[in-house]
């Protein structure tokens, strides 16, 4: 695909405006906002900072935006240092959206969950829009980079924005000119926990509504990306990203029912996978789990089901995967179960140590975590839970679960009936776990190379 650097000349010459807030870009003077601070939002503010843009963060958690100015930090894998860095550099954050006038560009970062009925739920970017729309200035850039369905930018986000400034300012849609903004989507490919890919090597997909707008977009993240990857619409940015993650979802589903199979066969589906993995060419692994967790796989695919009903079109792939995705919290209930069973006791009464809260290794994030269904239905069948998470010392209420239970120290794990791992942090002393403990379900294949009768994978 196309680099901006090497968009085609014939792609200008736009107004005065626009040359004035490249040559900003360049300079680094031009003032970027980033609405909503947390996973996504904080670490492309400081993307921001760290190349010498001024930024400003808004946020509407007075505690996020108090522990922010006072150069904390409330994520795990941003140390202090790193705020503190920006705060000299001259980022601040402000619940204030009057100050969205300052901005030359601001960048949405807010949350796309899904409601109770599993439908999008785009309170949070409907909200931000109102917010910012009476601040919006004349040639200002406005990008989304919440996931969200096809269409969601120019559909939703536009509309506000257009519907709520008093100076009567339009989406720029062909070329650029006076008495209008500029509008553009940019997904967040983030991958929480990874450490192998720097963000800045991450390739930045934009689509703008405009030229103008995708020009200014791609500038923008170019500086602070080594690859922008232009797009020709809103749309498309939209679209991409969810093909990204719907190829994980599908393909975890896969290899979650064929773990399914293999469990019944005798075989060990990690063996296979590992095997298949030397192929050089059309094969990528996948891994089965205890089911999907955090914001994005489990979330975004059905943004795509809901939006595809509108054009009468049933999307079967992302609806399978589902079933299968969700069913995985349950198997691993039923396994803990049977396991007990073969040792003539019943879940009911049992004690289960759950080991790892976290949807995935070495991450303090536990939205969607499958751990958190699995506590419930283990409660629900009679077991006495306890869970041990390195990065959770408590465990309280979130949007579908209310738990209220603190962390138990990994000593003395031979009083549980059961210790089950859940999530597969690398700090975790496996040998010494299946040593002292009674029973180990393992999820995720953590105590690979640990031979035992003790241990039961699932
Ligand atoms: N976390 C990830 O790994 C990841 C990866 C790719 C894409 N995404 C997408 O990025 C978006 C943001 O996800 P996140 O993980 O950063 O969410 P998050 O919950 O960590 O952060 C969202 C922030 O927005 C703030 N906020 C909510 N409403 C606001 C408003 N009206 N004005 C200002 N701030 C507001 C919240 O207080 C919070 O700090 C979502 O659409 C998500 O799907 C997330």
């Amino acid at each position: 695909m196309l680099e901006l650097r090497e968009m085609p000349p014939q792609a200008q010459p736009y107004s005065h405006g626009v040359e004035q807030f490249r040559s900003r870009i360049q300079a680094r003077t031009a003032k970027v906002g980033i609405v909503g601070l947390g996973y996504v939002g904080l670490p492309l503010a400081l993307l921001f900072s760290e190349e010498r843009f001024p930024v400003t963060g808004f946020d509407i958690d007075a505690e996020k935006v108090r522990t922010l100015n006072n150069s904390g930090s409330y994520i795990y894998r941003i140390p202090k240092t790193e705020i503190a860095a920006a705060r000299t550099q001259g980022f601040c954050a402000t619940d204030d959206y009057s100050r969205v006038t300052e901005m030359d560009a601001v960048i949405i970062c807010v949350p796309t969950p899904l409601d109770e009925y599993r439908e999008p739920d785009l309170s949070y970017i409907r909200v931000t829009a109102q917010a910012i729309a009476p601040h919006l200035h004349d040639g200002q850039l406005i990008i989304l980079e919440s996931t969200t369905y096809p269409g969601t930018t120019q559909e939703v986000l536009v509309p506000i924005l257009e519907a709520g400034n008093k100076a009567g300012l339009k989406a720029a849609s062909g070329t650029d000119s006076a008495g209008t903004f500029l509008a553009a989507f940019s997904p967040e490919r983030e991958d929480p926990g990874n450490d192998t890919v720097a963000r800045r090597d991450i390739p930045k997909v934009v689509g703008g509504l405009s030229p103008a707008a995708s020009e200014l977009a791609g500038a923008l993240y170019n500086s602070i990306f080594n690859r922008v990857v232009p797009v020709s619409s809103p749309a498309v940015a939209e679209m991409t990203k969810l093909l990204e993650n719907i190829y994980r979802c599908v393909n975890i589903a896969m290899v979650n029912e064929l773990k399914l199979l293999c469990l019944r066969m005798g075989i060990d589906i990690w063996e296979v996978i590992q095997a298949a993995s030397t192929k050089p060419f059309g094969f990528h692994p996948f891994y089965p789990g205890p089911g999907l967790g955090g914001h994005c796989i489990p979330v975004d695919p059905y943004y795509l089901s809901w939006k595809a009903k509108e054009w009468d079109f049933q999307t079967r792939f992302i609806e399978l995967a589902g079933e299968i995705n969700t069913s995985m919290p349950y198997h691993v209930v039923n396994s803990v179960a049977s396991a007990l069973n073969k040792q003539k006791k019943a879940l009911n009464g049992s004690r289960v140590l759950v080991l790892g809260v976290a949807y995935k290794r070495d991450i303090d994030d536990l939205r969607e975590s499958p751990s958190l269904t699995i506590i419930e239905e283990l409660q629900k069948n009679g077991a006495e839970v306890f869970y041990n998470d390195p990065y959770f010392p408590k465990v309280g209420r979130g949007r579908k679960y209310n738990l209220q239970m603190t962390c138990t120290p990994l000593e003395n794990l031979g009083q549980y009936d059961c210790v089950l791992i859940v999530t597969d942090h690398s700090d975790y002393p496996y040998q010494r776990i299946v040593d002292e403990a009674q029973l180990v379900v393992d999820t995720r294949n953590a105590t690979k190379g640990i031979r035992s009768g003790k241990i039961v994978h699932c």
